[in-house]
C-alpha cells in the first residue's frame, strides 16, 4: 500500500515537472492554426491588392475611350476610382507580404517611404485628371491621362517585376 502510494506521487511528480503530451498536442495545433491564418491573410492580401490594380487598368481603358466619346463623367468617375485606391496602396502591402502568388519585389520594403511616395504622386495625377475633365477640355485630358500613366509606370519601374 505504501510503496503503492510512493509511486503514484512520483508519477504525479514527473507529470508537473514535464509537460503532458495532450498540452503538446494542444499548443501544436495552435501553431499550425495560427501559421495557416498568417498564410491565408498574405494570400487575402496579395489576390485583394492584384485586384485593385487590375481595376487600375480597366479604369485607365475606360477613361481612353471616354475622353474619345466625350463622356466626361465617366472621365471623373474612374480617375476618383484610381485615386482613392492610390491611397490605399500602402496599406496593401504589409511587410512579409511579398510572398507567393506576387509581383511585388523586395524592394518596396527597404524602400518603403518612396514607395509610398510614388502611390501619393499616382493620387496626385489622378486628381489632377477629375479637375481637368471638369474642364470639359479633351485635349487636355488626354494630356492628364498620359501624365496618369507615367505615374503607374514609374511605380512598376522599380517595383513590380
Ligand atoms: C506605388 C506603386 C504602384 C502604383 C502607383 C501603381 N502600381 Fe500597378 N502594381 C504595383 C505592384 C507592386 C504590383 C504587383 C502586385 C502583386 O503582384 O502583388 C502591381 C501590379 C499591377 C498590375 C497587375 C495586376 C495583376 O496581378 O494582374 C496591373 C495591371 C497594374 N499594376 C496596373 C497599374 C495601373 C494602371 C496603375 C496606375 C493607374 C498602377 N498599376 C499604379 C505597384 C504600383
Amino acid at each position: 500500500m505504501t510503496s503503492l502510494a510512493i509511486n503514484k506521487s512520483t508519477v504525479v511528480g514527473s507529470n508537473s515537472i514535464h509537460p503532458s503530451p495532450t498540452f503538446l498536442h494542444f499548443s501544436n495545433v495552435l501553431l499550425i492554426v495560427f501559421f495557416s491564418f498568417s498564410i491565408s491573410a498574405n494570400a487575402d492580401v496579395v489576390s485583394e491588392r492584384r485586384a485593385g490594380f487590375k481595376t487600375n487598368a480597366a479604369s485607365m481603358r475606360a477613361i481612353a475611350s471616354a475622353i474619345g466619346g466625350g463622356d466626361y463623367q465617366t472621365v471623373i468617375n474612374q480617375a476618383k476610382t484610381i485615386s482613392n485606391w492610390a491611397q490605399k496602396i500602402p496599406g496593401y502591402f504589409p511587410e512579409g507580404s511579398g510572398v507567393g502568388d506576387t509581383k511585388a519585389r523586395a524592394e518596396i520594403w527597404t524602400n518603403f517611404k518612396d514607395f509610398t511616395a510614388l502611390a501619393k504622386a499616382n493620387e496626385t495625377a489622378a486628381n489632377r485628371l477629375v479637375t481637368t475633365a471638369k474642364s470639359g477640355n479633351p485635349g487636355a485630358m488626354m494630356a492628364g491621362l498620359k501624365n496618369l500613366g507615367g505615374s503607374c509606370k514609374a511605380c512598376h519601374r522599380s517595383y513590380k517585376d
